[in-house]
């Protein structure tokens, strides 16, 4: 593992400014630079990069953080790839924990790994260019079929030679471990090579390291199978790799698109023609990992299927899952006897392209379409079909986009809109109450989210819409408004001087202030915050605004980053639920002394007021008969809490109405 000290060297030496340019064009805005948004697509800049407070914040689309976010963001790194990036880029040099000995056992054996692969590779890279079997039958091969010495060189494809143990051989030779090339499946257990005499397709992982390999043999007509592949190994988890995602993953982010087809080979043609955002399922079918795989750059996804209508027909079953996953699916259908690679060989690339731009049907309409035609005039068949488009529908997350899918479907059917939306509520509500059963350690949150997506669910015969609703988030909750707010000054300005002759920070003016509250906090992430200053004020550590936007908890981090970065408004939400007037104040930045008094004030009379509520509510439940000592020390302490609600009042210049 990384140590905490390199940890902490790399993020404060990065600056988010230098990493985001390599990706973005970035123009000086006063203290700020701003861009386009590499993470969504937009054509007026929103993308906002703060040298200062070394941080990245879109308001378009809302994505934050500093330097290493924005690698893992825009990368798809994993955190230790992203320090070991910017080591690399800002020659610091990494110190590793000793702590867990099994880990770095562990990483120095996939390390090793990939160190095999790379060598693979290499090698039958190098059997295919220089080797005279590999190029009168791999390279001629590949030749034939129209493959570019680039794209070969930009894919690393490979000859492996027919000689039985001509791989394992050289590796050991060159010092690679017999168990390891075992391990990673290049060798068999009797020591021979598991590629023989075919032309070899190394697969990549999204960070480009090669990971297993596919090999096609040229002999034809003999039993043997056409493509044999690397079975997964410790690098190698087939449910989440798509074959080309490396080569595809700049090119799918452009067109905010990603096309998905079947082989190595449609890829490889694909990219040649200058169509570079496609990836193949590698003939198998498609796993939740890899559809969220796509869904990290884009949630538009287009399928060129080549094969006979059954086949086709049985595919376009099995897709439900991507719609589960909210992305938008189109589907191409080629004529039959064509794959993409062939067809793109006989029409050329710009038909092509155009091939499959007016030949993209939506998915859900598509499969209404193909299927209906089978079940003429037989109502059992319909029926079955009507089921199993519903039940499509129903998958879709969107009420909005399921609401359309009812109209244009319920058209095709020949049914009745509001049958079939009924149909539809059903589905969807038995999805719901099946993922609360599964939900039993969900928190209460989602729980209540979902009690309201069924309680949207309910009939309501006037909206046009049937009664499927558009998606209506519940109001940010205004009660946590006042936690973020002292949330936000503890990491804005928690380290600045409140009382300069007693040396008193803001973080200890307001904590000292709100001790007594510690453990009430509804919001459990501004509690944690708060926890943190103290422990930090009690080990006599800095409180900087670095230390939470970089915090190792991603939560804490991403919550600080959009803390102050969100334009400050606290006065509209104030208004409106406490009723309560507020003075105009500057921004929180330049006034931070006040700001924290008035945070603190703002604070302690949220929680007095809600302690009002609850004894007022004590008090209502106490009948006559009861204890009378007991009601008139809960009156009386109804009477100190008004006074102190009033004396915070006025203290914030304002008039309690109620
Ligand atoms: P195809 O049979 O369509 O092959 O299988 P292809 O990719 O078009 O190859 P060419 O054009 O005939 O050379 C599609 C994909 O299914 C997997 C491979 O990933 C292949 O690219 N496959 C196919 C196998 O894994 N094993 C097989 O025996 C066949
Ligand atoms: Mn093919």
């Amino acid at each position: 593992m990384i140590s905490q000290k390199s940890v902490q060297q790399i993020l404060e030496t990065a600056k988010v400014e230098e990493v985001v340019e390599e990706y973005v064009n970035l123009k000086r805005r006063g203290v700020n630079m701003l861009g386009l948004c590499p993470f969504h697509n937009e054509k007026t800049p929103s993308f906002t990069v703060s040298p200062a407070k070394n941080i990245y914040k879109c308001f378009g689309c809302g994505k934050g953080g500093n330097a290493v976010q924005f690698l893992m963001e825009h990368e798809n790194f994993t955190f230790p790839e992203a320090l070991r990036h910017l080591a690399q880029k800002y020659n610091i040099e990494i110190e590793e924990t000793q702590t867990s000995r099994e880990n770095i056992e562990e990483r120095q054996l996939l390390d090793s790994l990939y160190i095999i692969t790379q060598f693979a590779k290499e090698y039958y890279a190098d059997q295919l260019l220089n080797t005279s079997k590999g190029k009168s039958i791999g390279l001629s091969y590949f030749k034939e079929r129209g493959y570019r010495e680039e794209s070969i060189k930009k894919f690393g494809l490979g000859f492996a030679p027919e000689k039985r143990d001509n791989f394992t051989l050289t590796a050991v030779q060159k010092g690679f471990n017999i168990e390891l090339l075992r391990k990673i499946a290049l060798t068999s257990k009797h020591n021979s090579d598991f590629f023989r005499n075919r032309v070899m397709f190394p697969i990549h992982n999204l960070a480009g390291k090669v990971i297993g390999f596919g090999g096609r043999t040229l002999q034809k007509g003999k039993k043997i199978p056409k493509y044999i592949n690397s079975p997964e190994t410790e690098i190698y988890n087939k449910s989440k790799v798509l074959y080309g995602a490396f080569h595809a993953k700049k090119g799918i982010r452009q067109e905010d698109e990603c096309i998905l087809v079947e082989g190595y080979t449609d890829v490889i043609s694909l990219h040649q023609a200058g169509i570079e955002n496609v990836v193949a399922s590698s003939g198998t079918s498609l796993t939740v990992g890899q559809i969220r795989l796509i869904k990290r750059y884009t949630p538009n996804i287009k399928i060129i299927y080549d094969g006979d209508p059954a086949g086709v027909k049985a595919a376009l079953r099995g897709l439900d899952l991507i719609l589960e996953q909210d992305m938008n699916v189109k589907v191409v259908l080629l004529p039959e006897g064509e794959d993409p690679d062939s067809y793109l060989q006989q029409l050329g690339s710009s038909d092509f392209k155009q091939f499959i731009d007016e030949n993209a049907k939506d998915f859900i309409l598509l499969k209404t379409n193909l299927l209906i035609e089978e079940t003429k005039g037989d109502p059992v068949k319909k029926a079955g079909l009507i089921k199993d488009i519903v039940s499509s529908i129903a998958w879709i997350p969107d009420p909005l986009k399921r609401s359309v899918y009812a109209k244009e479907c319920s058209n095709v059917l020949e049914l009745d809109e509001h049958v079939l939306i009924d149909a539809i509520n059903k589905v969807v509500k038995q999805k719901l109450y099946k993922k609360r059963q599964q939900d039993q350690i969900a928190s209460p949150k989602s729980q209540q989210q979902l009690t309201e997506e069924l309680l949207s669910l309910e009939p309501s015969p006037e909206s046009g819409l049937g009664n499927l609703k558009t998606d209506k988030r519940p109001p940010v909750s205004l009660l946590e408004f006042q936690e973020k707010d002292i949330a936000r000054i503890l990491i804005a300005s928690g380290g600045e001087l409140f009382d300069k002759e007693n040396n008193v920070t803001v973080a200890a003016y307001i904590l000292s202030n709100i001790e007594e509250v510690m453990n009430d906090f509804d919001n459990k992430i501004c509690e944690k915050i708060a926890k943190e200053c103290l422990q930090l004020l009690a080990d006599k550590k800095p409180i900087t605004t670095q230390h939470f936007t970089n915090h190792e908890d991603a939560e804490i981090s991403q919550f600080s980053i959009d803390l102050i970065h969100t334009p400050f408004e606290f006065s509209p939400n104030w208004k409106a639920f406490w009723d309560i007037d507020l003075q105009t104040q500057p921004l929180p930045d330049q006034n931070f002394l006040k700001d924290s008094i008035y945070a603190l004030h703002r604070f302690k009379l949220k929680k007095i007021i809600q302690m009002c509520e609850k004894n007022q509510e004590r008090l209502k439940a106490f009948n006559e008969k009861e204890n009378t000592t007991k009601m008139m020390k809960l009156l009386k302490m109804q009477q100190r809490l008004i006074t102190m609600r009033d004396e915070l009042a006025k203290k914030l210049n304002t008039v309690v109405l109620k």
